[in-house]
């Protein structure tokens, strides 16, 4: 349970999680999570960040091999979520700060998580620019509002030339390895790609905003509160996939998410894939039975085009569909074309009501719904390959725009 040197002076003294799989509805790589925190060693003493409930011993043990808990003088809170913030009344109890750092909307929720048990707190608040000396070392703070929580900030050492970004920049892998680079390259931004899709995405007009403030810093490392650590060229490297990630230019891909009951509504999906791929639009399927809505949300992140099917049942569709519906309307993906389609036995309402919720989703809709009563049979085939047809052409033309 050792510290880990990201500089002089300077540790990794985090907790690796192999058992937590879900953050507010986003299931994780079946690996867990890995919450960071960081000392810096100086005139004055600072522990960046802490871990979740029940997680502090295991902070405070790795910690005491380069400085026991007391002799932490400032205790900086860039993020009030609770896994990162969770301990923090038994880290404060532990540590007893002479100042604990954190931004005026972090201080709220701080209030709103500690009440009494903070009154005697030594907090600090501080603003974008304000700065402290810890000695030989220097931290600049800076505000990230909504990115991803009103309360968000990041802290910058310019000698050091690391940014500790909190969630920004993170990835939940549970791993022996603490750098990026040591990680498998296509694993790393598949995780990478995840992490924003499930938790960042609605917030990119922030990212896009907070980019050009990190590209005004010299940082040879980027230090997020999850997952692996990014120095050398991969700076640039993760820096250049949020861009690209949070812009959400067209992509000339698609997503097919069904459920079926007796696989017609199956039959179907695989018909609109057909008219996406033969059209020149690479396409995925996804069953939403057999695959998480995180794993749609991700499938999105490479995708512009989406197509949802399902039979109706009691009047209007299974309830996983709109399960993963809700998720992803949630967290606001660019989907430029959509498509309905279902199968039915009695009423059939499912389709159009598929076609009204990706309209209201703000996808444009080249189709009417494919309707098809009992089996599709060669006809009813032929109509979702259209619909598919349809998609790809209406995408192939939003993506040369
Ligand atoms: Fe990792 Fe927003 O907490």
């Amino acid at each position: 349970m050792k510290p880990v040197e990201l500089a002089q002076d300077t540790y990794w003294v985090g907790v690796v999680d192999y058992d937590h799989h879900d953050f507010h509805g986003y299931s994780m790589s079946p690996e867990g999570s890995t919450y960071n925190c960081y000392v810096i060693k100086d005139e004055k003493n600072v522990l960046i960040d802490t871990v979740p409930a029940g997680k502090a011993k295991t902070l405070l043990c790795r910690m005491a091999h380069v400085l026991q808990p007391e002799k932490i003088d400032y205790l900086v809170v860039n993020h009030m979520e609770l896994d990162h913030e969770g301990s923090l009344a038994e880290v404060v109890a532990a540590c007893k700060p002479e100042k604990i750092f954190c931004s005026t909307l972090g201080l709220k929720s701080m209030a709103g998580y500690y009440g009494k048990e903070m009154k005697d707190w030594p907090v600090q608040v501080v603003k974008s620019g304000d700065t402290i000396s810890l000695g030989k070392h220097t931290l600049v703070f800076q505000e990230t509002r909504m990115l991803h929580w009103p309360d968000s900030m990041v802290t910058y050492c310019p000698e050091n030339k690391i940014l500790f970004s909190q969630d920004a920049f993170g990835q939940n892998i549970a791993t022996s390895w603490r750098f990026a680079d040591e990680h498998d390259h296509s694993d790393l931004f598949h995780r990478v790609k995840e992490y924003y899709f499930n938790i960042v995405l609605p917030y990119s007009p922030q990212v896009l905003k907070t980019l050009p403030v990190v590209g005004s810093l010299d940082i040879a490392m980027i230090a997020p509160d999850h997952g692996l650590i990014w120095r050398g060229d991969m700076v640039k490297e993760i820096v250049d996939c949020y861009r690209t990630m949070a812009e959400q230019k067209p992509r000339q891909k698609a997503v097919v998410i069904y459920d079926t009951m007796w696989s017609s509504t199956e039959r179907l999906a695989y018909g609109v894939c057909s008219g996406l791929e033969e059209n020149g639009v690479p396409t995925t399927i996804l069953s939403v039975k057999k695959n998480h809505h995180s794993a749609i949300m991700t499938a999105l992140a490479d995708a512009s085009a989406l197509a949802v099917g399902s039979p109706t049942h009691n009047n209007t569709v299974l309830p996983y569909i709109m399960s993963a519906l809700t998720y992803i309307k949630g967290l606001r993906p660019k989907i430029l074309v959509g498509g309905a389609f279902g199968s039915y036995g009695w009423s059939g309402e499912s389709p159009k009501i598929l076609q009204e919720y990706l309209a209201e989703m703000k996808c444009e809709m080249p189709a009417d719904p494919v309707r098809v009563q009992w089996r599709p049979g060669h006809e009813a085939m032929a109509e979702a390959h259209e619909l598919g047809r349809k998609m790809a052409e209406c995408l192939k033309a939003k993506c040369q725009q």
